[in-house]
């Protein structure tokens, strides 16, 4: 009775404490955050998640990135055994398991489990990196700027001063560093990591589980998804980092999470480490009103046009089915969250309350001399750089969703270079060769997941769109030509790409390289398309340029002005990329008048929601036997919990990001957002916010009972 009433008082102190909103920068966590994390029940220390003397929880966490940008995390993934074997999202995976499916070999609808290591199949391209330290480097870089900069300038210096900073710190190691601007360019820190180079995809389930409920689910709760999947990191036979090989071996991480097999209940302590993509919450309200008006509802109009296209060419054959998989989903993802954050957006009156903030701001300012002289033209100065790139800025959406809309015009202004050094005779005939064989690389890597009927129907939609939206001075030189040559019929252009273009099919352009002729590709329909947007994209980047320095800088200004206007408290800054933590605590919520959501979801939910009428909502029949059977042990007792909320502050690029306990044990992977609290990336609500997580013990159950992998899971540490 007396343990009774202690967990209860405890309880109700913890209820008091709030979660924090934050993606907080790990070498603070000692300073900011670790007397709040002990408040709400972390049993460890900041020591024990990040620190220069001794392994901890931060080597378990890996940003997946790619080759060409391994600072551009897209998501999360985090070590679960002494072999370097990850957990991730299968949706992080999804584009690897598609670039691995066939109709033969259909791992999106079958799913695909190594049951031994030589099974695991390469990612080309795929990066793997862990934070070796982190450093603050502000006074450093600021030493060389003043006030008086332009913005080119500006860059120049940071530029310069960052490149000598990594040098140094990276001399005579293996680590890659960058230092990377915090809080609008008022802060900069020095990020180190190793960049592993050899990541491979171990296990998928079937996308009927891994994406089970669709678009239709995505965004929103309750969840029943078993978004999962895993990869493992190999490196060179001295464990350094190497592109793949066969030789190589697997990782042997500093740090790996053990899982537990406890579960969660309500108000348990809960945190998150991983690599949210960005976040925008110092956006004043003329930066809101862009969001809303220009990039998310154009995105959202020319999507809905795009996924009506590809939808229906998809259904046609399996193999487009497959082809365009990824790319739909990827499409559709912001498709959906445009919408819903403009909903979210405007039923929270986030606008209001950007304008409370910046009347704050300027009653701050004005009560003291100085700070008007810093602060006053700077809200003034926003507005009216915003309004003055409105037009541009449209143009730049518009642009945005047709240029990268259909895809062959973007590959054949890619491959020109290429094909320009292939065609000259006057080079080395070794370089030439090299070209050649680049192109044929890249043509098999792009064919393989291309349809030109597809595409052909987004050329035409999506270019006539641009026509319909953005007047004449703005258009790149293949709109004007299809409204002259070919009378503004937007069809017949796209018909000419698809019969005639060079680039239609791998044996077109193969043959085309067969006989050298720049005329020829001069005319091509699709390269000029490429071209030509590709230079409107410039101009308008360079019409936009001067506004672009003005909110820039005044964007710096008020941050700044913000950071002194709060004096001195803790605060997180945007998240770029960069590894960062969130913790909180699990928790329901209600989402509107009369409704309450649960904290966690069960396979009840799963059987409940079935529909095999829709690809969405198709329950494999060995899941449903396994759910009759009830053989849920160690996993679950009468049900098996799928997913659970936390009240973490996350975003994209913290898909696949571990749920840790309060004793840094995986409870489990975190994959989404909330739609009613959409508007999260610009404005938190701590009421409303809620993190979408895989239960562990779920992902674990389809691992050892549904695929029979018990491979993976003996490497684990389970805690029991
Ligand atoms: N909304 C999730 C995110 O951005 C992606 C979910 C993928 N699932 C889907 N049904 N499209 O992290």
């Amino acid at each position: 009775m007396k343990k009774l009433l202690i967990s209860t008082i405890a309880l109700l102190v913890f209820c008091t404490v709030k979660a924090d909103e934050g993606m907080w920068l790990l070498s603070l966590l000692k300073e900011q955050n670790i007397d709040k994390m002990h408040e709400l029940g972390f049993k460890l220390s900041a020591e024990d998640i990040y620190s220069l003397n001794q392994p901890g929880i931060k080597d378990a966490i890996v940003g997946l990135g790619t080759i060409g940008r391994p600072f551009r995390h897209f998501c999360t993934a985090e070590i679960v055994s002494p072999k370097g074997l990850l957990i991730t999202n299968h949706h992080c995976a999804f584009s690897a398991i598609q670039q691995h499916s066939s109709v033969e070999h259909d791992y999106l609808s079958d799913g695909f489990w190594a049951y031994n290591m030589a099974d695991e199949l390469p990612n080309s391209g795929m990066t793997a990196s862990i934070l070796e330290r982190m450093e603050d480097v502000t006074e450093r870089v600021a030493s060389g700027l003043n006030e008086e900069m332009d913005a080119a300038a500006r860059a120049a210096v940071i530029d310069s001063i960052g490149g000598v900073i990594v040098k140094e710190a990276v001399e005579g190691t293996l680590l890659t560093g960058k230092v990377i601007s915090l809080f609008e360019g008022n802060q900069y820190f020095l990020f180190l990591y190793t960049i592993y180079k050899d990541v491979r995809l171990v296990a998928a389930p079937p996308q009927s589980m891994g994406k089970f409920g669709g678009d239709t689910d995505n965004w929103s709760w309750p969840r029943h998804t078993c978004d999962f999947a895993m990869l493992r990191i190999y490196t060179d036979p001295n464990g350094e980092p190497a592109e793949y090989t066969s030789e190589n071996i697997p990782l042997t991480p500093k740090h790996h999470l053990p899982v537990s097999l406890k579960g969660v209940q309500e108000n348990d302590f809960a945190m998150i480490l991983g690599f949210p993509g960005t976040t925008d919450r110092f956006a004043t309200s003329y930066s809101l009103a862009n969001t809303m008006d220009v990039t998310n509802a154009i995105r959202y109009k020319a999507r809905t046009v795009k996924l009506a296209i590809m939808k229906e060419e998809m259904n046609k054959s399996p193999k487009t089915r497959i082809q365009y998989a990824s790319k739909y989903a990827g499409c559709a993802n912001y498709w959906k969250y445009s919408f819903e954050q403009n909903k979210a957006l405007k039923r929270l009156n986030t606008l209001g309350h950007k304008q409370e903030i910046e009347a704050e701001f300027t009653r701050w300012l004005q009560a003291n001399a100085g700070r008007t002289a810093q602060y006053a033209e700077v809200l003034p100065s926003l507005q009216k750089a915003y309004e003055e790139s409105h037009p541009y800025a449209v143009a730049q959406a518009y642009l945005m969703e047709a240029f990268a809309g259909p895809e062959l015009h973007q590959f054949a202004y890619r491959i020109s270079g290429l094909i320009d050094d292939w065609f000259d005779k006057e080079l080395p005939e070794a370089e030439r060769a090299e070209a050649m064989t680049e192109l044929k690389e890249l043509a098999k890597e792009f064919y393989k997941d291309y349809n030109v009927e597809l595409d052909a129907r987004l050329f035409a939609d999506l270019f006539r769109m641009y026509n319909d939206e953005i007047g004449s001075d703005l258009h790149p030189h293949v709109i004007g030509l299809i409204n002259d040559k070919y009378k503004g019929d937007y069809t017949k252009f796209a018909e000419e790409i698809r019969l005639h273009s060079l680039f239609r099919s791998e044996e077109a352009l193969l043959a085309f390289l067969e006989k050298p002729n720049r005329k020829k590709l001069e005319k091509d329909p699709a390269y000029i398309a490429g071209r030509s947007f590709y230079e409107m994209a410039i101009k308008l980047a360079t019409f936009t340029n001067d506004n672009r320095a003005v909110i820039d800088r005044n964007n710096r200004l008020f941050v700044r002005g913000l950071l002194e206007m709060e004096n001195g408290k803790a605060l997180a800054p945007n998240a770029n990329s960069t590894i960062r933590l969130t913790y909180g605590k699990v928790r329901s919520y209600t989402p509107r008048d009369a409704v309450f959501y649960d904290y966690h979801t069960t396979l009840t939910g799963v059987m409940e929601k079935e529909n095999p009428q829709s690809a969405e909502f198709t329950v494999p029949a060995r899941l449903k036997e396994l759910y009759k059977e009830k053989d849920f042990t160690p996993y679950g007792t009468e049900n098996i919990v799928t997913c659970f909320i936390t009240d973490n502050d996350i975003t994209g690029g913290n898909s696949g990001s571990p749920v840790i306990n309060a004793n840094g044990e995986l409870i489990g992977t975190a994959f989404d957002g909330n739609s009613e609290a959409m508007s999260g990336d610009i404005d938190f609500e701590e009421n409303l916010q809620r993190c979408i997580n895989v239960d562990v013990r779920y992902v674990l159950f389809v691992i050892d009972k549904y695929a029979g992998a018990r491979n993976l899971i003996e490497e684990m540490t389970l805690v029991k």
